[in-house]
């Protein structure tokens, strides 16, 4: 397994629209495993293959206290949703923003397993809130573009200031 780097906003490659897998085979494992390494290592609680610039639809969530209850989604898509919710959200592709954003309470979301194999679930509080999250980030979408165009703002210019400090 290997770390991957995490693209950071406003990376223009975190705008791609990732792709359908076509097969669910060794190398898309691999992939999912070494996207599970990173999104612990980071630590987070959802990683999207865009933010390791593939641009698959690949998804590892965990959501869980222990660190032990990994979810993987491939070809993930959400076929009903309702209800609203609002709670603080972060990203790994936008270290140290915290906001609120409006998602739906419940998702029924239909994918692919590791073994290919088509699955339905349906999620509400924290796993609706984190699938709807990175479902977003496969079609091109970061979290701070459901905020203000001030705090947009805001955010790009303070990252740019990280950036420049740190690079
Ligand atoms: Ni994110």
């Amino acid at each position: 397994m290997a770390l991957l780097p995490i693209l950071r906003f406003p990376d223009p490659r975190l705008r791609k629209v990732a792709s359908p897998v076509a097969r669910v085979d060794d190398s898309l494992c691999r992939l999912a495993a070494d996207m599970a390494e990173t999104m612990y290592e980071a630590p987070g609680i959802g990683l999207a293959a865009t933010q390791v610039d593939v641009h698959k639809r690949v998804v590892v969530i965990d959501v869980s206290e222990g660190k032990d209850d990994l979810r993987v989604f491939v070809n993930p898509e959400i076929v009903t949703c309702d209800g609203l919710q609002s709670g603080e959200e972060g990203c790994l592709s936008v270290p140290g923003v915290y906001d609120k954003v409006e998602r739906a309470e419940r998702v029924t979301v239909r994918y692919l397993d590791l073994e290919g194999n088509e699955q339905q679930l349906e999620a509400d509080g924290l796993l609706a809130i984190c699938i709807q999250h990175e479902i977003d980030h496969l079609d091109g979408k970061v979290f701070v573009d459901h905020l203000s165009q001030l705090k947009q703002t805001r955010i790009r210019t303070r990252l740019a200031k990280q950036a420049r400090v740190t690079a």
